[in-house]
């Protein structure tokens, strides 16, 4: 069949190489794409705000299944659209995307049926929230309710600094995400990320992963869209990651189902490893990035055919095989990320640095100028490695790095530290 992947970043590219490895696919359509996709699938310019023409681009090129990588098409429901023009698409509709879409939508969930998260309250109102506050006392996290783009975020070390949060969100720092609050107990311990594939009643376990959001090492600097990550997530044990789908995955399927919204597609599950046990932080509704590219990395089973079984509602069939090998990313981004950056610069090196054993580049913000790869973006490139350990992941993802020729860009020299340590104890 023909496939359209919707989506530019890393993210992307490794679902493209993916689906492209897979005897189920024809042609591969990315809209828009980036550098790295365009090796290996027809890079469209095609806006995926625009359900209408992504429709017309779908019956023109007979295309038998659309995969949305993006959260904010998926909130936005192309899902739905496409499904009412008998178009297959892999991801949640709508309503059920609200899991990200609605952080309030989620903990009114999580209350409803028991699943473990922080204790919370919603708001609309200064008054009511900063009652609140001041009831539960510092540290608490103030969040805007909807889509921020990863920043809506204030982890308050006071109770003044999160009162002065609260102004600031309803205030529009956000624009309409922050129209209404969620503030919620700080939680202390480890994350972690779950990833789960789920078809509406039934839910597989994908892989277990840990990111890095702060630019610098050592977790220092601004938060980023994370700029590096691991595959498996050797704190989340067999036992924990039992745990977690009876008590968070499971029960949420159960809920969304009563609730008339059926989940279908990734669900990505923010975890905190608390004294008490795992506690969800939140939900997404899509594949993280860079968590996406190592679980692309360690996948063996054909990733089109566990996308059909999402769509089609048969994952009670599907098993899904995963390597042994863990995989490791290291983002490579460029100076000033996540601020601002220049664009332009020609990448080079990147031939030598994929022939390193175990190493594949995917691509986020590359652009391709004849034969030349020229960065286009803040996060650029992922360089991703399989290792008998993270330990050796780690080792093989740096090496390759070492190969590439460019000085416009920076990466963390920590990825995996948690995962090192754990793999040396
Ligand atoms: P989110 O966008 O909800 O993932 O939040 C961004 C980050 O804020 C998370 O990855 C956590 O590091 C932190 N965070 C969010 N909620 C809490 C919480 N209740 N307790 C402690 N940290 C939190
Ligand atoms: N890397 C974090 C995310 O995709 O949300």
């Amino acid at each position: 069949m023909n496939i359209l992947m919707i989506g530019s970043g890393g993210r992307e590219h490794a679902l493209c190489w993916a689906i492209r490895k897979s005897s189920h696919c024809d042609r591969l359509y990315c809209a828009p794409g980036n550098g790295g996709i365009a090796d290996i699938a027809d890079c469209i310019d095609l806006s995926a705000d625009d359900a209408d023409a992504v429709i017309a681009f779908c019956r023109e090129k007979d295309i038998g299944l659309v995969v949305v990588g993006p959260e904010a098409p998926l909130v936005a429901g192309l899902v739905d659209r496409l499904t009412e023009a008998g178009i297959k698409a892999f991801g949640p509709s709508a309503k059920a995307a609200q899991l990200e879409g609605s952080k309030g939508f989620t903990k009114d969930i999580c209350a409803k049926y028991n699943i473990p998260t922080a204790a919370y309250g919603r708001f609309r109102d200064a008054g009511a929230a900063k009652a609140f506050i001041r009831k539960m006392g510092a540290p608490i996290v103030v969040k805007a309710d909807g889509l921020a783009a990863g920043k809506g975020v204030i982890i308050a070390e006071s109770v003044t600094d999160a009162e002065q949060a609260v102004d600031d969100m309803l205030a529009g720092q956000f624009g309409n995400a922050g129209a209404e609050l969620v503030i919620e107990e700080f939680l202390e311990g480890e994350e972690a990320s779950f990833f789960a594939l789920v078809d509406g009643k039934t839910a597989v376990p994908m892989a277990t992963a840990q990111d890095h959001k702060r630019a610098f090492d050592g977790d220092q600097g601004p938060n980023t869209g994370g700029m590096g990550a691991y595959s498996p997530a050797p704190v989340l044990t067999p036992t924990l990651c039992e745990q977690v789908m009876a008590d968070i995955i499971l029960p949420t399927v159960k809920a969304m189902e009563a609730e008339g919204c059926p989940y279908k597609g990734v669900l990505y599950a923010g975890l905190m490893l608390t004294r008490d046990g795992p506690s969800l932080i939140e939900y997404n509704c899509r594949f993280g990035d860079p968590e996406c590219q190592v679980l692309m990395a360690r996948l063996k089973s054909d990733m089109v055919e566990a996308i059909l079984a999402s769509v089609d509602e048969t994952l009670d069939s599907l098993t899904l095989n995963w390597r042994d090998e863990a995989a490791l990313t290291v983002v490579m981004a460029a100076k000033g990320y996540p601020g601002s950056y220049e664009k332009g610069a020609v990448i080079e090196g990147l031939d030598a640095a994929e022939a390193e054993p175990g190493v594949r580049i995917f691509h986020a913000g590359t652009k391709r100028d004849s034969k030349k790869t020229l960065a286009a973006g803040g996060r650029v490139l992922n360089v991703t490695a399989l290792g008998s350990s993270v330990t050796d992941a780690k080792a093989k993802a740096y090496a390759a790095i070492q190969k590439i020729n460019w000085a416009e860009g920076f990466y963390r020299s920590d990825i995996g530290y948690r995962a090192v340590k754990r793999e040396q104890d």
